[in-house]
């Protein structure tokens, strides 16, 4: 029996109903307004903002407000804190109350070091109470903020390291402390994103909890968005790498959760978007900073794919639109060329990237 159509539904957060369950993760350096709209416009549900610090937002610092802008297309979007003191990330939740987030998520599983030393991201799943305490401070801040309607929600990991898995510990703390939902990146924080996300772990949290849990970890291709809903029986799934110059995924996965074909995005559609995505860019950043930060996206987008070395060799010096624009062009040509040269009928398929746990010649065009 083909029980796909199920799969894509809508999702009650707290007071919040979402339309559906497919989510862009938070992503430092990536989840920006311009890529968090692309992403909306291709079928994500909602998107996550970068993380962004608790305490530079009460600090009033200037680069925080940047990662608050919202595209115009988000009709919810889902801002991430991160943080260790109640105090501060309580004064912070009401700080955001002026760009209206449908949810505010607490990191509780970045690993970067820096970070981590600060008592914040995955050093809080060495103490759940500390989890528990700052998800109590938000929900009591924004209740007196007349706020209560926005849910707070945390993202975990497994635990520090293989000894001290704890995943369930740290999202029964969240609960207490009044945690509407909880995503959990399956790995620990020792493994940093390397080896196999344990979906075995987003099965385990989801059967032991009422509220929403979320799966994040692995999901590259659509097929993997459907395999992880079914086997970990997970609310909702969160991409993050998948997303990385592919935001096509979102709507590939919901074509196949409702049962209907794939539709593959060739490579002018790619090239299209991916300028759209710069040029969108430019409006939040001005031309030079957008076109710098573009470099890695542009990376993203043709990572694996014929001529793609050669592209981004020029990509990684370009800092205008005009040589953007120059590249978009030769990478549509350089595709069109390739496909005459070896016969074939459609652009050429390429492996996505690095990161895809498929490999060569397996990624949908
Ligand atoms: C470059 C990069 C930046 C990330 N930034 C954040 C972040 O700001 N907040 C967060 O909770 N997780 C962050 N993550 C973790 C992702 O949200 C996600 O949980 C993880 O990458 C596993 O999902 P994936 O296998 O789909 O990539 C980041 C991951 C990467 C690779």
């Amino acid at each position: 029996m083909n029980d796909a159509p199920a799969l894509h539904h809508g999702v009650r957060i707290g007071e919040l109903e979402l339309p559906g369950n497919l989510f862009l993760a938070p992503v430092a350096g990536y989840s920006d307004a311009a890529f968090r709209s692309v992403c909306v416009e291709q079928g994500a549900d909602l998107c996550y903002t970068e993380m962004v610090s608790s305490e530079a937002l009460t600090r009033d610092h200037p680069a925080t407000k940047e990662l608050l802008a919202r595209a115009k297309n988000e009709k919810l979007y889902a801002v991430q804190l991160f943080g260790s003191r109640p105090e501060t990330l309580a004064k912070a939740a009401v700080l955001l109350l002026p760009w209206k987030p449908a949810v505010i998520d607490l990191n509780c599983g970045c690993p970067v070091p820096k970070i981590v030393r600060s008592g914040a991201g995955s050093a809080l799943m060495r103490s759940p109470e500390t989890i528990r305490d700052i998800v109590s401070a938000m929900r009591s801040s924004l209740a007196a903020a007349g706020a209560s309607r926005i849910p707070v929600t945390v993202k975990i990991r497994t635990g520090w390291d293989s000894e001290s898995v704890n995943y369930l510990e740290a999202a029964h703390a969240a609960v207490e402390g009044g945690a509407a939902a909880v995503t959990l990146h399956a790995r620990t924080r020792v493994q940093g994103y390397s080896g196999r996300a344990d979906w075995s772990r987003i099965a385990e949290l989801a059967s032991a909890f009422d509220l929403p849990v979320f799966g994040s970890g692995d999901v590259f291709r659509p097929e993997d968005a459907a395999r992880m809903l079914r086997e970990t029986k997970c609310a909702g799934v969160m991409v993050a790498r998948g997303a990385m110059g592919n935001p096509f995924i979102f709507r590939e996965a919901r074509a196949l959760l409702g049962g209907d074909p794939i539709p593959g995005a060739g490579v002018a559609e790619r090239a299209s978007i991916a300028r759209k995505h710069l040029e969108l860019s430019t409006k939040f950043l001005g031309e030079r900073r957008a076109c710098v930060e573009f470099r890695k996206q542009f990376c993203s987008y043709t990572k694996g794919m014929a001529f793609g070395a050669e592209l981004r060799y020029e990509a990684v010096r370009s800092s205008s639109l005009a040589e953007f624009g120059l590249l978009f062009d030769r990478w549509v040509a350089m595709a069109g060329g390739a496909a005459e040269a070896s016969g074939a009928a459609g652009p050429p398929p390429g492996a996505r990237d690095e990161f895809s746990a498929q490999g060569e010649g397996d990624f949908l065009m």
